[in-house]
């Protein structure tokens, strides 16, 4: 049976734009037109179930932005165009990012009697001088009062969101997050290396970083203090109690469907050939590229929404599609699968008969003679402690 299919949705707005971000997240001006927003987030919902016709949703995420810069009426609105449209299984994961600067505590209540039962908290780091250096809008006791919050409201799951590689940060300083971040009682914690993208502030005035070693040894002994408290790592930056990994993010990983609505919003939908041509009428734009066999039945589709919140509001139903070749789509299921610490089985590897190919088979074995892959008995494979670390080759060994 498939996997059932996610939601994403996109909630653009921010209080400031912190110079690291490179998110399409847009700094508050006057109040932002949250009720019109969501009016068009819901007729898109509509929109996009109209077409692709999913099954009932698994996960909903509330991504940005802030998303907790929304009231919980209109939290509780999307949830019930999702209800009416889609439909949402009894034990969906429902995830709503918040910012402990962003948000009245009030709230959190609100946000769980909406339907909301995991919260995803952009902590970063429980030194002031680091969130001072990183721009952010909360100081380091707004992020403890959120913890609290959090708790009080009985929201089931607890995602604390930290960055490691911060200007002057030393190992023992990183590490000292990490345990601060554990005694909270969260059920998940994502531990990002601050990257330093194009486009942003910081990409203009760049802040001295540790180098390449430092942030390696900060990453080797997070882990470890991790694992020492329970936290399974299950992906490159993503750490999890038992039971409480991430299902929405997983679903990702291992390339299911999704939806996704809101400004720039992308998805990922496996339509049937019919299904295709239907979904290229109306307000859709085409870029189909043929499958390479040319005679696929299903056919794995990317979706986006217009980028700019003003753009996606004039007209919510716009949405660009763009078929994925079979080549594509096995570059794609590699890129997301192979950032999971679980190894690929045989059986998953089944919809995509080019890993059975002369030239793919050249690539497995060329990934296994340098060290970064490992083949299995059934078929399948695993990546090595050499294959995690440097990712982004293996990664590129699939590259269409
Ligand atoms: C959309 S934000 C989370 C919610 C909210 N916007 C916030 O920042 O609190 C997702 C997370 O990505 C991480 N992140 C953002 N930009 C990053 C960068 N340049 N390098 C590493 N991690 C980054 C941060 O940990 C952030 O909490
Ligand atoms: S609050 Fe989050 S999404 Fe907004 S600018 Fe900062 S990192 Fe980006």
């Amino acid at each position: 049976m498939e996997p059932a299919p996610g939601l994403y949705v996109h909630l653009p707005w921010c209080v400031k734009k912190c110079p690291y971000c490179d998110f399409n997240s847009h700094a508050v001006r006057d109040t932002p037109p949250y009720a019109d927003y969501v009016a068009a987030v819901c007729a898109d919902l509509e929109h996009q179930a109209g077409l692709y016709a999913p099954q009932p949703f698994g996960s909903i995420f509330f991504g940005g932005g802030t998303p907790s810069l929304f009231q919980p009426e209109h939290i509780e609105r999307i949830l019930l165009t999702a209800q009416q449209s889609v439909g949402v299984l009894g034990d969906a994961e429902i995830t709503l990012e918040a910012n402990p600067g962003a948000i009245e505590h009030g709230s959190f209540k609100g946000y769980q009697a909406a339907g909301v039962t995991r919260i995803s908290l952009g902590i970063q780091s429980f030194e002031q001088a680091k969130l001072t250096a990183l721009g952010r809008v909360h100081s380091v006791s707004d992020a403890y009062l959120a913890v609290e919050a959090i708790h009080q409201a009985n929201i089931a799951e607890l995602n604390i969101d930290l960055m490691y590689g911060l200007p002057q940060q030393s190992v023992a300083e990183s590490l000292s997050d990490i345990n601060t971040a554990v005694s909270l009682g969260p059920t998940h914690i994502s531990h990002y290396q601050l990257t330093i993208e194009p486009n942003t502030l910081f990409a203009v005035r760049t802040p001295t970083l540790p180098d390449g070693e430092t942030c390696f040894d900060m990453q080797v002994d997070c882990q470890s203090a991790l694992s020492e408290s329970g936290f399974n790592q299950y992906e490159v930056s993503a750490y999890a109690k038992p039971g409480f990994e991430g299902n929405h993010n997983l679903n990702y990983w291992k390339y299911g469907d999704y939806l996704g609505v809101g400004a720039g919003a992308h998805g990922k939908v496996t339509v049937q050939d019919d299904a295709a041509k239907l979904a290229t009428a109306g307000k859709t734009v085409d870029k189909t590229v043929e499958p390479s066999t040319g005679q696929a039945t299903k056919r794995t589709r990317r979706t986006q929404k217009p980028k700019h919140p003003a753009q996606y509001l004039q007209d919510p139903l716009a949405l660009v599609t763009t078929d994925s070749s079979e080549q594509e789509c096995v570059f794609e299921f590699m890129l997301n699968r192979l950032r999971l610490n679980t190894g690929v089985t045989g059986a998953e590897l089944a919809p995509f008969p080019w890993l059975k190919s002369r030239e793919s088979q050249a690539r497995f074995a060329a990934a296994v003679e340098r060290g970064l892959l490992k083949i299995n008995s059934d078929g399948g494979w695993s990546k090595t402690a050499l294959g995690s670390r440097f990712l982004n080759d293996l990664q590129e060994v699939f590259l269409p």
